[in-house]
């Protein structure tokens, strides 16, 4: 089978097209076989030595297909089953073993690129707007990259509960998309002082919360954005990582919630998993949530969607087709 592996940390031509014989499901695993594969920003820390793993190693952490085979003693799936999986090390390829708890069946309503598509970006924009910081109605949120896969989710996730939404975006084009998602202002942050903007729109008084997927160049104004109280949830690090902090900052700017959360950390076990993904699918199924599939690219062009998605280009989600 083809596969996309790391030999060496490092740049676009690190990234590997070759062939491995298929792998056998073990106990409680299943094998799929996959037709649609998730482009992640982690797929391109996992490929710069930012989070090391073991090396050779097959990128990718989230795909939809269809269960080719099952190991012992498993019950959750059966082969044929329409199936998505996140945070499985190793989708870049035609096969892939999952253990078969993770594995979650596609209903009808969603077709298999969508479903691909919405595990890890519709399960953090679910996870960070429900429990990490749960967003009330007539609450005021501010959602950096706003015109990104996560960003265009987030927007309506939160809009759905009810929040305000405050978008930052980089370009005219993403900032029609985040308004599209919902977004009830849009700064466009490579031209107007964000800081400032969101002062303005909040009459001094400041956001209930900032969902921070920038990192190293919005964080400092991010927190002065906040309310009294308010919550910095820093969930990503596009632009870079935010140095360490010293916690008295917390305090001074108002005594203010850091958290840096993480997808693996609310999927826990497969009744949290089942819970995530089905609201995301049935909202997707319903038409209430939409799910914009930017670009697609063949497996062997991995490359080409790590440039897009690392050149600031993604504007939705970016899927690989084995
Ligand atoms: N913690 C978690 O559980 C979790 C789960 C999923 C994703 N994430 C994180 O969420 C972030 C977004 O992921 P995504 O896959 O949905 O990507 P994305 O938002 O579609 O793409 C990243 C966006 O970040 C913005 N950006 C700002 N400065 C950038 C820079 N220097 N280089 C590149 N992009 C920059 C760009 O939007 P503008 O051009 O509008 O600035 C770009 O489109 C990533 O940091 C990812 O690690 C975290």
């Amino acid at each position: 089978m083809k596969t996309v592996r790391v030999h060496q940390y490092g740049g676009l031509e690190s990234l590997k097209y070759e062939d491995l014989p298929i792998p056998n499901p073990g106990e409680g695993e299943a094998r799929v076989k996959i037709e649609a594969i998730g482009v992640n920003f982690i797929d391109i820390y996992h490929r710069l030595g930012r989070y090391q793993g073991t090396l050779p190693l097959t990128l990718g952490q989230e795909a939809a297909g269809t269960v080719a085979a099952v190991g012992p003693n498993v019950t959750d799936v059966k082969p044929g089953d329409r199936v998505a999986y996140a945070s499985v090390q190793g989708s870049y390829a035609e096969y892939a073993i999952v253990p078969a708890w993770r594995l979650v069946p596609i209903p009808t309503g969603v077709d298999t690129q969508q479903a691909a598509a919405a595990m890890i970006q519709g399960m953090t924009a679910h996870y960070l707007t429900s429990s990490t910081y749960p967003i009330k109605a007539g609450e005021t949120a501010l959602v950096h990259a706003a015109g990104g896969g996560t960003g265009q989710l987030l927007v309506q996730v939160a809009k759905r509960r009810g929040a305000r939404v405050i978008g930052t975006v980089s370009t005219e084009e993403k900032a029609r998309l985040a308004r599209e998602a919902g977004a009830d202002e849009v700064i466009l942050y490579t031209q107007d002082d964000f800081e400032v903007e969101v002062k303005r729109l909040t009459n001094n008084a400041g956001v209930d919360v900032v969902y921070d997927s920038v990192g190293k160049d919005t964080f400092d104004k991010s927190l002065n954005c906040l309310r009294r109280r308010g919550y910095m949830v820093l969930y990503g690090a596009s632009s870079g990582a935010v140095p360490p902090l010293d916690p008295q900052i917390l305090n001074a700017k108002g005594s203010l919630f850091l958290t840096r959360p993480f997808l693996g950390h609310h999927t826990v076990d497969r009744t949290e998993l089942l819970e995530r993904v089905n609201d995301v699918f049935n909202w997707i199924a319903a038409d209430e949530l939409k799910i914009r599939i930017d670009k697609t690219f063949p497996l062997a062009e991995a490359a080409e969607a790590h440039r897009y998605l690392e050149g600031r280009q993604s504007k939705g989600k970016v899927l690989l087709i084995p």
